[in-house]
Order: structure tokens, then sequence, then C-alpha cells
């Protein structure tokens, strides 16, 4: 669905912003917001740049910048890290050849850090789109990326 439609169903009022914003990124093939995205909300909801671009980059779940298919939310709060949060980003790197930040070339994953899953007891933890994932080692990363790959479509 085109922007325009998007915006159109929503009603020009305030309280739809969070909403419109993540239909729109659902709806953009690379997962992002851009900046064209941000004016024509803002224009049409009649709140200012500044306060569209705040609440994007308030919110995690948002990115300005195109996403792979997959994203790989790895927990980089303490209780993790201890039990190896660093050497899971490692494993990545070696494996699909990007960090924290970064999208393989065929645009099949993202990693991004994330605070604390809620799962501190049984680190590391790993979220891949909406599914978390606990007590990593290389060989479950391995099935987590295998499984995932050539995935038409991450959110499902
Ligand atoms: S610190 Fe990683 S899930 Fe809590």
């Amino acid at each position: 669905m085109k922007r325009e439609e998007i915006i159109k169903k929503y009603k020009p009022e305030k309280d739809n912003l969070l909403l419109i914003l993540q239909e729109i990124q659902d709806n953009n093939e690379l997962n992002y917001i851009s900046e064209k995205d941000m004016e024509e909300v803002s224009k049409y909801l009649n709140v200012c740049m500044a306060e569209i671009t705040g609440v994007v980059g308030y919110y995690s779940m948002f990115s300005t910048k195109p996403r792979g298919k997959n994203l790989i939310r790895i927990c980089c709060s303490p209780v993790c890290c201890m039990v190896g949060g660093e050497k899971i980003e490692r494993i990545f790197k070696n494996e699909l050849g990007i960090g924290i930040g970064e999208t393989d070339k065929n645009n099949e994953f993202t990693i991004e850090e994330t605070e604390c899953l809620g799962q501190c007891g049984n680190g590391p933890v790993i979220m891949v789109n909406d599914k978390v994932y606990t007590e990593l080692s290389a060989e479950k990363i391995k099935e987590i990326i295998n499984k995932h790959r050539h995935n038409a479509n991450g959110k499902k």
C-alpha cells in the first residue's frame, strides 16, 4: 500500500501518529521510515517535523535507515554481557559478515543492540523479529540464521 493511502486511512489526529508510522514502515520493502514519509505525516497531522523525528528516534521499533527482512536484536545489557553477549556478536559477524547497526548485502538481516529482553536468567539472549531466543550457543545461532534465511517476510 502506498504512503498516501495509508495516511488517509486515519483521521488527521495526533493520536494516530504511532499507528500511521508503524503502518508506513511495515509497508516499506526495506522496513524503514524515510524523510519524505515523515514530511507527509507531519503535513497531514499538522505536527512539526521535530516532533515526528523525535518520536521515530525514541522508539526502537522504528528505523530511519533501511533494514533487512529479519531484525536481529542482541541484548547488550550487563547480565547478558557477563554470560557471553559479546561472543554472540562475534558469531553473527562470522556467520553473516555484519556487526551491530549493519545490514547484509542481500537485505536479509540487520543486527541492532537492545536493552534487557527480560530473560536475564537464560542469557545470552537475542530477539529475531518478534521471537526471543535464549541460552545461545554458536550451534543455536547457526540454526536460527538458517531458519530465517530466505524468509520472504521476516515479520511473520
Ligand atoms: S540482560 Fe539480557 S535479557 Fe536481561
